[in-house]
This record gives C-alpha cells, sequence and structure tokens, in this order.
C-alpha cells in the first residue's frame, strides 16, 4: 500500500511543482515552455488525481490554436526566434492526445472547459484536411512533430547510422529551413523531410475515435475506421509484426527498424491478429518488455543504447499509449506488466522524463511532469490483511 501512496503523492508534487499560470512546463530548468503533447499527458495526470487542474491544462495547450485549427507543438514562455516565422508559438505540431485527455477527463466526472470538444474538432480537421497523403495517412514535417525526436526511424533522413544528439539537433535547424510555411506560420511541407509515421497515424486515429465516442457523431468514427484501414494497408510489415513508417520526401530503410512505434497501431488496427503479433512483442524479455516498462527498441537490436535520448530507454507516456492498446485488446498481463513497472520506474527514476529500462536509473529532466502518468494506472486493489499468526 506504501507503493501507492508513494507515485500518487509524487506525481502530485510534481505537477505542482511545475505548475505556471494555467499549465506545468514539463522540467522548470530544461523545459520551461508549454509543451503540447507533454500537457494533455499533464492533463490526465491530474485528472487521475482528481484535480480542476485537470481541464484548465487541457484548454490552455490549444490556446495557442491558429484560426485554421492548427495546434502548435509549444507556446514558448518568452519570445522566441529560428524556429519558424512564429515567434510566440512553435510553427509545429506534435501528436494529437487532446481527444482522449477530454474523454479521460469526462469518463473521471471533470467537466471540461468551456469550448474544448469545438477546438479539438477543429484541431483534427485541421490535421485531415491539410495533412493527408493521396493515400490517406496523416504526414508530419519535421522529427519534432512526432514527439520522438531522435528516432532511430529518422537515421537515414541525417544519413549517419552513428547516432549524434549534436548531429540530430543541427539537422532539426537545417530542417526549418527546408520547410513550406502557409500565411498563418504553420508548417506545411517540407523540401527534406516528409514522412507517415505509424504511430503519429495511430494516435490520430486513436483520437478522431475518441472525439467519436465524446460527440457522438458518426464523421470522426468514418474518419478513425479510414485511418486505421490505411495504416494496417500501408503500414504493416508481415515479417516484423509491426508497422512500419512510410518516407514521403527523403528517407530511406531506416524507416522500418523496430522501435516502440511501431506497435502503437495496435491501438487501432480492426485485426486482432495483428494486434496479438504486435502486442507479444511488448511482452517479449528478448523484445521490448524490461524490467521497468517498454524499451524504445528491443534487447539485443544494435542500435539499442538503454540511455541514449530516443535510442533505447523507455518514455513514460509511450508506456501508458501502449498500456491504452493492450486494455483494448483485453491483454491484461500485458496492461499490468505496464501499470507495474511504470508505477515503480517513477519512483526508482525520481519522475525522471525517460529512464534505463533495464535499471530504472532515471535519465534526462528530473523531475518530469509526464512521469506522473505513474497516477493514472488503475489503483492496485488492496490485499486482504493476513489472518494473525497463532
Ligand atoms: C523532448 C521530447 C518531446 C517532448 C519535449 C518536452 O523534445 O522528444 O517529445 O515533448 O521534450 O518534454
Amino acid at each position: 500500500m506504501r507503493m501507492i501512496l508513494g507515485e500518487v503523492d509524487g506525481a502530485a508534487a510534481v505537477l505542482e511543482r511545475c505548475w505556471r499560470d494555467g499549465y506545468c512546463v514539463p522540467n522548470p530548468d530544461v523545459y520551461p515552455h508549454l509543451w503540447l503533447w507533454d500537457s494533455c499527458f499533464h492533463s490526465i495526470s491530474w485528472a487521475a488525481l482528481g484535480d480542476p487542474r485537470a481541464a484548465v491544462e487541457l484548454a490552455s495547450c490549444l490556446d495557442a490554436q491558429l484560426p485554421s485549427g492548427f495546434v502548435p507543438h509549444m507556446r514558448y514562455a518568452a519570445p522566441s526566434e529560428g524556429s519558424g516565422p512564429l515567434t510566440d508559438r512553435s510553427s509545429f505540431t506534435q501528436p494529437p492526445i487532446y481527444a482522449h485527455a477530454a474523454r479521460v477527463l469526462t469518463e473521471r466526472g471533470l467537466p471540461l472547459a468551456p469550448g474544448t470538444l469545438e477546438r479539438i474538432e477543429r484541431a483534427l480537421d485541421y490535421l485531415w484536411n491539410h495533412r493527408m497523403t493521396a493515400d490517406g495517412l496523416l504526414f508530419i514535417v519535421h522529427p519534432w512533430e512526432s514527439g520522438s525526436d531522435d528516432s532511430p526511424r529518422f537515421d537515414d533522413w541525417i544519413g549517419r547510422s552513428a547516432w549524434s544528439r549534436l548531429a540530430f539537433t543541427i539537422f532539426d535547424h537545417q530542417l526549418v529551413e527546408a520547410t513550406k510555411f502557409d500565411e498563418e506560420g504553420a508548417a506545411v511541407w517540407s523540401r527534406e523531410f516528409v514522412v507517415a509515421p505509424a504511430a503519429i497515424n495511430a494516435f490520430a486515429a486513436h483520437a478522431a475515435r475518441e472525439l467519436g465516442a465524446l460527440t457522438g457523431k458518426q464523421e470522426w468514427h468514418r474518419r478513425a475506421d479510414e485511418l486505421a484501414a490505411a495504416i494496417d494497408d500501408l503500414l504493416w510489415d508481415g515479417e516484423q509484426h509491426h508497422w512500419v513508417d512510410k518516407p514521403i520526401v527523403g528517407g530511406g530503410p531506416s524507416t522500418v527498424l523496430p522501435t516502440l512505434d511501431g506497435l502503437m497501431p495496435a491501438l487501432v488496427t480492426p485485426d486482432p491478429e495483428r494486434a496479438r503479433l504486435a502486442l507479444a512483442q511488448a511482452e517479449d524479455a528478448a523484445g521490448y518488455a524490461a524490467p521497468f516498462g517498454l524499451r524504445f527498441l528491443p534487447a539485443g537490436h544494435p542500435r539499442y543504447q538503454p540511455e541514449q535520448y530516443w535510442r533505447g530507454p523507455a518514455w513514460p507516456q509511450l508506456n501508458y499509449m501502449l498500456y491504452q492498446a493492450a486494455r483494448r485488446w483485453e491483454a491484461t498481463t500485458l496492461a499490468e506488466a505496464i501499470a507495474d513497472a511504470s508505477r515503480r520506474a517513477a519512483l526508482v527514476s525520481g519522475f525522471a522524463e525517460y529512464w534505463n529500462p533495464e535499471t530504472g536509473a532515471g535519465l534526462g529532466a528530473i523531475p518530469q511532469g509526464w512521469a506522473a502518468l505513474a497516477a493514472a494506472y488503475p489503483a492496485i486493489p488492496a490485499q486482504p490483511e493476513p489472518p494473525a499468526a497463532g
């Protein structure tokens, strides 16, 4: 029982420490701005604590929405130049987790701020109208938009197999120059980097499904079905039993590398066998299943580096999303294993941004707001007291 109190109290303390006026910064020193998908996960974590700031933070992460419906991936605490034409907010976007957050809040009986659902609908509409390929997949124009910034799946764009964070950072800024922006300052295309990743497509289809459930609008269920079908038709890899990314401008074979992203379409696939094959890898100790949650690359893969940013560590937000997929398929053992490892890892790592999946050692920013997701898994039922001896 002490452990349950530990992660709930710890999550509350982390969120409290990161709270600013209406939202949490991911970390006060390393990440002193608002980040879109981080705030969605903070909102889910506030909701788990029964705190009405859940609705405030969900509304805040949509505040920077442009008239077109586009939601920027950051809102800067102070003006910032060099990452696109906008200086008060990002010109790029990030995975659309807001619809799932709205669903969680609603299920927990926390009222949404006025206008939240309408803003979410406009946000998803934007993606469907401006970010779809002709074959019906959602594309991104910068690695920042994936949320998995330095994923090995992007290695072929930077043209080197030996990963270095500096090389990626230089490349990220080069890519801003290669981006085409619309008249409102939102990124719409790139000369060098366009890709339809499995994970962001899965998150978008999942978001459409959640919005359909919240609004009762069949249109969103139809869009969810169509996108899930396109993901299965165009991205399923029947040999590796995961979904790959589809390069559109640039890229190469690194887009089929095994990364945890490639399992995310289990959130939306209509195919039980594919879901089973994909989720089995998250239960396999020689695959993604580590003592402290899910590795970003399978154990033993030549690019697996358990302590390097996006090259192997476990991430709390990805653990949480794969947990949702496991629950969808009633893969109870897997769901419980993810929940248990995520709770333990939050405590061992000091609520880190990401951690070594083998040891739980905290990495990146500590503490980080989204580690509070440890409180979002259902509480372990209290064990009955053993009968007194004698
Ligand atoms: C890093 C992560 C990104 C996250 C941001 C703030 O850039 O790659 O997913 O949103 O940090 O936590």
